[in-house]
């Protein structure tokens, strides 16, 4: 890793927080994730080797504190009984070899011992428990970290495949409920307690029945089967999963009153012998050339299987060896992911799309001459972003060579005709959307579009933020009322919230808009005309400008006219950037955000419609109000934060740099250029002995 200093590093973890705490979300809520599994786990293994360079600046909220995502939609949350595990991966020969031999150290055993396996497909869903009692389905939960899921018993209910009674019997396959006894005396096929646990999926073909079904309703895509399983389990409405065709297949238990066999494979036999299906390409291996053998087996066997795979699973087959084995972290030491490795192919690209995302963000498409990979046909590509397209050398006519792995979005990993003598692809330097700059931040590789409020693309987030509680908290505008009016072309842009009530007469004649309902969202927005000033500037959502932030830029510059004045003059990025808890990456932000004509129409607008109230500081007014002090050498009797809060109660502010604005400066033994800078612009210099006369004779 290149060498970061902790400052870097600890805005960089910042950043990796944010950005992989709206991954999970994208993920685990949305079922609709933005970016490949494998992107994710490279953000998440940037997060673990900075914190393990900087162990000072872990931080309460880092990604590693969390065990995977807890779920946060509004299903009820449940305890699992005993926690659902994952798995460690494998990717080549050597390391199922390798795994075969620990389990032999572990277990004491010489090279030599026979120690037999499962292998059975690794199947791409989302896992799920059920658990019966007495032979009644009673709960179905998701896995969500491990130790919390989400309660979808009503949902798995709908499930053709799962089994709400569990009947004896040696029968393979569902029994239905219709061949259920009327009578209340039958008798289970286990008593007590049993969890098993398996993989809700979707079939390759129902999923793209599926998606062509939602293509025509106008209803969400799903990206692969697996996010299609887990969008249609995870729903409030359980009639909404019911209509979705999903499958199950067992792998394992969780509870259970008493053991189901004394090997894996016996206890599996035994699981489906209830009614619970059970892969049929689950067998016993003898040695790791059997295993391996299986491997092959099912990886030639793929593009037919009617499901998607990722790999295959390997498990102790004994017991009472995987009782001994036990766990490592969150994985079994008894069991192994043999994943297949991404499949490659060759096309054209034949041009370059950017998408625009909510949050303003410019990613290239690549759309390919289509082209099949493992059985599935792709026409596009992420280019992820300007540093990918030219890492790879990519134009527009290129051969390349594309892999695709498991349920990962496809990517570009060979430029083929690199030599070729082509016009490099030009990264747009203007939003695609809306025409508004776009730049990339210095150090960020993501380029975003400036127009933050009226970029169509951004518009709907940008407004739920400008309503949102910590912004102007505008009650009653929550995110559907926001959409509906996008829809009718109502909203616009912020200032148009204040412009609603021209559509009053019309909104009441809307379905769900009552009288009272309307008034009260009115009147809620008319008390919002007189905004407090951070809660407005933060609403605007400037990169960086977080509430704290917002505060400090008014309490410097009073009123957003004003800081839009500084924002916008010569040298303004250097004023901005010597505000009192404002660095250059928000001065830049701040700079950029008003340099675009679209944003100053926006806010000119919405301050036609919205007063704003000036920052009311509550420091004492003196002969230093509104004076801007820097503090600079080592202060000897207080230090530099109590320095800067004693020039705050005095009305002044405290700057980072000295410049041309600059009224007086502190300096300590040791200051340097600041010092040297001070005098050249014959800026008052005072030692600190003068500085405690002034804070006491204020
Ligand atoms: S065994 C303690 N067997 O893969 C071991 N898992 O990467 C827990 N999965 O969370 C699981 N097919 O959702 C097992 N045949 C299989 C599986 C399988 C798919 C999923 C499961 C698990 C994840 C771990």
């Amino acid at each position: 890793m290149a060498e970061v200093s902790e400052a870097e590093a600890a805005n960089r973890l910042m950043r990796l927080a944010r950005e992989i705490a709206r991954h999970d979300k994208l993920y685990h809520d949305r079922d609709a994730p933005e970016i490949s599994d494998a992107e994710y786990d490279a953000l998440v293994r940037e997060n673990r080797e900075l914190e393990a360079q900087f162990p000072q600046l872990v931080r309460a909220d880092s990604p590693s504190k969390r065990l995977g995502a807890a779920p946060t939609s509004t299903l009820a949350k449940v305890a699992h009984a005993r926690p659902m595990l994952s798995l460690d991966n494998a990717f080549s020969a050597e390391e199922v070899e390798e795994f075969v031999a620990r389990v032999k150290r572990f277990l004491a055993l010489p090279p030599d011992a026979f120690v037999a396996f499962t292998a059975e497909p690794k199947i791409d869903g989302l896992s799920c428990s059920l658990r019966y009692e007495d032979g009644a389905l009673v709960l179905a939960a998701t896995r969500g970290d491990g130790a919390v899921g989400e309660d979808v018993t009503a949902n798995v209910r709908t499930i053709w495949d799962i089994p709400q009674h569990l009947y004896p019997g040696e029968g393979r396959g569902p029994v239905q409920e219709k061949n259920r006894p009327e009578s209340a005396a039958w008798s289970p096929a286990f008593a007590g307690v049993l969890e098993v646990r398996g993989e809700v999926y979707m079939s390759k073909t129902d999923f793209e029945a599926l998606n062509e079904r939602q293509e025509a309703s106008g209803g969400k895509i799903f990206a692969n089967p697996r996010n299609a399983a887990a969008g249609s389990l995870r729903q409030k409405d359980p009639g909404i999963t019911a209509a979705r065709p999903l499958r199950f297949l067992a792998h394992g238990w969780g509870e259970v009153s008493e053991p189901l066999g004394d090997t894996q494979l016996d206890a599996m036999k035994r699981i489906e012998s209830f009614g619970i299906p059970v892969s049929d390409l689950l067998v016993r291996c003898d040695t790791s050339e059997e295993m391996l053998a299986h491997y092959r087996a099912i990886e030639k066997a793929r593009a037919d299987l009617p499901f998607d795979i990722a790999g295959v699973v390997y498990k102790v087959d004994r017991l009472d060896y995987q009782e001994r084995l036990g766990q490592v972290a969150r994985a079994p030491r008894w069991g192994l992911a043999h994943k297949f490795p991404a499949e490659k192919a060759e096309t054209t690209l034949e041009a370059i799309d950017i998408q625009v995302g909510r949050t303003g963000k410019l990613t290239p498409v690549g759309r390919l001459k289509p082209v099949g990979v493992g059985g599935v046909i792709v026409a596009n590509v992420t280019l992820h972003n300007r540093d990918e397209i030219a890492r790879l050398g990519l134009r527009i006519g290129d051969r390349v060579r594309i892999q695709r792995a498991g349920d990962v979005i496809p990517q570009v990993v060979e430029n083929l005709t690199r030599g070729e003598p082509r016009r490099a692809y030009e990264f747009p330097t203007r939003c695609p959307e809306c025409g508004s700059e776009a730049v990339a931040e210095e150090g960020e590789v993501d380029v975003r579009c400036t127009g933050g409020l009226i970029c169509p693309a951004q518009r709907f987030e940008r407004l739920r933020h400008f309503v949102s509680r910590g912004a102007l908290d505008i009650e009653g505008l929550g995110e559907k009322s926001i959409a509906e009016f996008i829809e009718l072309g109502w909203l616009n842009s912020p200032a148009d919230i204040f412009r609603l009530r021209e559509h009053r007469d019309e909104l009441l004649e809307r379905e769900g808009w009552k009288d009272k309902s309307v008034d009260n969202l009115l009147a809620a927005i008319e008390a919002k005309r007189q905004a407090d000033g951070p809660r407005f500037l933060f609403g605007l959502g400037i990169r960086h400008v977080g509430i704290v932030t917002a505060k400090d830029l008014l309490k410097c510059f009073g009123t957003i006219e004003e800081l839009r004045r500084a924002a916008l003059s010569e040298g303004g990025e250097e004023e901005l950037s010597s505000v009192q808890g404002v660095g250059p990456v928000v001065a830049e932000a701040v700079h950029d955000f008003f340099h675009e004509p679209h944003n100053r129409e926006v806010v000119d607008d919405l301050l036609s419609e919205v007063s704003p109230h000036p920052f009311v500081s509550d420091a004492k007014q003196t002969t230093w109000s509104g004076k801007t002090i820097v503090f600079t050498g080592s202060l000897e009797t207080m230090s530099r934060d109590e320095a800067k809060a004693q020039a705050e109660r005095l009305g002044a502010r405290a700057a980072g740099s000295v410049s041309a604005n600059t009224d007086l400066v502190v300096a300590g033994p040791g200051a340097g250029s600041k010092l040297k800078k001070a005098e050249e612009l014959g800026v008052r210099v005072i030692g600190e002995d003068e500085w405690a006369k002034i804070v006491a004779e204020a």
